[in-house]
């Protein structure tokens, strides 16, 4: 079996889905259900065996050496993290403990565990950290795309959180020859992402009648990555990345912030038209900016084409008319998510018992 850290968050819960979509190697998935964390994400694994649930925290050393120990898994990948920038910028000491403290502990634990395996095991093990572009910072409109040789220049407690424990994983690599890979991909989107996100959040506040809130003059670009693409190449690095390297991971489709609101706004103007006849568009307000806001973010993906023969599936059109769809069909998820009721069930379901197969 595989281990699965964050597996009940955004990325980590389509990519749950999606391995067992296709294959039946089973997932250990620990996760500690921040509020980020959901559970219903993994509602059609219920009855599913190949599927088991741990609540647990990546910083609780005695818990990961227990659960390998017990599941012996053949790889580890670890999305847990703390992961909006905003939150890091009110409040950046869980992003250090999660992504810096816990990614340490992982390590730690894998490199134990991974020490004490007969060696066609040790051979065959890996540890597949998942990280992001903004690791390297901002780009000027006209700076060719990142590289996997990119200077590392993170800005945000987000994004430097996440840059120190890509050193981590290196480290452990160089230093103690953990059998280690990393991935850094663009901005996803797509179904079962928190509505706390430029996507997801224009999506159900256009539909609450809300305004849309722009941040300074919307021009920042991000290179947007469908959700399923990201799982896919995921599952190919794990597959044939080689151990030691990094892998950029992007879906060549820089766009605009106020380009993607509009976007979502026709789609919504087509697919659920405002009761008074006006455009969603009229909703749109431009915000206070974020401070030190990175202005723009490229993924040059060609490393992962070249070697492992990855592309993203999708294109930009497909994807969000598809996210968009999403949403309009699921409002009892949008609607959990936002009264916190996901949360009172997980404390119900969990109570006196932390730990044990999703019933
Ligand atoms: P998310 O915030 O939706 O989910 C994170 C998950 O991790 C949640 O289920 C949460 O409960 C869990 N978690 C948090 N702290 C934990 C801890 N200490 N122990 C165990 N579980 C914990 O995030 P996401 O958007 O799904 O991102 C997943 C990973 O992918 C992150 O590492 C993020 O940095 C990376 N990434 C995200 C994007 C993106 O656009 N969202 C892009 C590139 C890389
Ligand atoms: P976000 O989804 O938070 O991802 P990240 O900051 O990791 O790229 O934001 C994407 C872009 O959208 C970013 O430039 C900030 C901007 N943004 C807004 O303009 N308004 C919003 O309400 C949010 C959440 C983001």
């Amino acid at each position: 079996m595989i281990l699965v850290t964050g597996g009940a968050g955004f990325i980590g819960a389509n990519f749950v889905l999606d391995w067992l979509a296709h294959g039946d190697e089973p997932v250990l998935n620990l996760d500690k259900l921040t509020y980020a964390g959901n559970l219903h994400n993994l509602d059609s694994l219920k009855d599913d065996a190949r599927h088991v649930f741990v609540q647990g925290d990546i910083g609780d050393r005695a818990l990961l050496d227990r659960l390998l120990a017990e599941h012996q898994p053949r790889a580890i990948v670890n999305f847990a993290a703390e992961s909006h920038v905003d939150r890091s910028i009110h409040g950046p000491e869980d992003f250090i403990q999660t992504n810096v403290v816990g990614t340490f502990r992982l390590l730690e634990a894998a490199r134990h565990y991974w020490n004490a395996l007969p060696a066609a095991k040790k051979e065959a093990f890996r540890f597949l950290h998942v990280s992001t572009d903004e690791v390297y910072g901002t780009l000027a409109p006209f700076d060719p795309a990142f590289t996997e040789d990119n200077k590392v220049e993170p800005n945000s407690p987000y994004s430097a959180s996440k840059a120190a424990s890509d050193h981590l994983v290196r480290a452990w690599h160089h230093t103690y020859g953990l059998p280690v890979l990393t991935t850094n991909c663009s901005n996803n989107y797509g179904s079962l992402h928190f509505p706390e996100k430029l996507i997801p959040l224009m999506i159900v506040n256009a539909l609450a009648g809300k305004s849309l809130p722009v941040y300074g003059d919307g021009m920042q670009v991000r290179d947007w990555l469908y959700v399923r693409d990201h799982c896919s190449a995921i599952r190919r690095v794990l597959e044939a990345g080689v151990v030691g390297q990094t892998y950029n991971v992007g879906g060549w489709n820089e766009k605009p912030n106020i380009e993607i609101v509009h976007t979502i706004c026709t789609l919504l103007d087509e697919l659920r038209p405002r009761a008074d006849g006006k455009k969603y568009a009229e909703q749109i307000t431009h915000v206070k900016d974020r401070p030190g806001h990175d202005r723009r973010y490229a993924i040059d993906a060609r490393k992962i084409e070249r070697e492992l023969g990855w592309r993203p599936a999708e294109t930009f059109e497909s994807g969000i008319r598809k996210t968009v769809q999403w949403y309009l069909d699921n409002p009892d998820w949008v609607a959990n998510v936002q009264s916190g009721a996901y949360r009172e069930w997980v404390a119900r379901q969990y109570e006196g018992e932390k730990e044990g197969a999703q019933a």
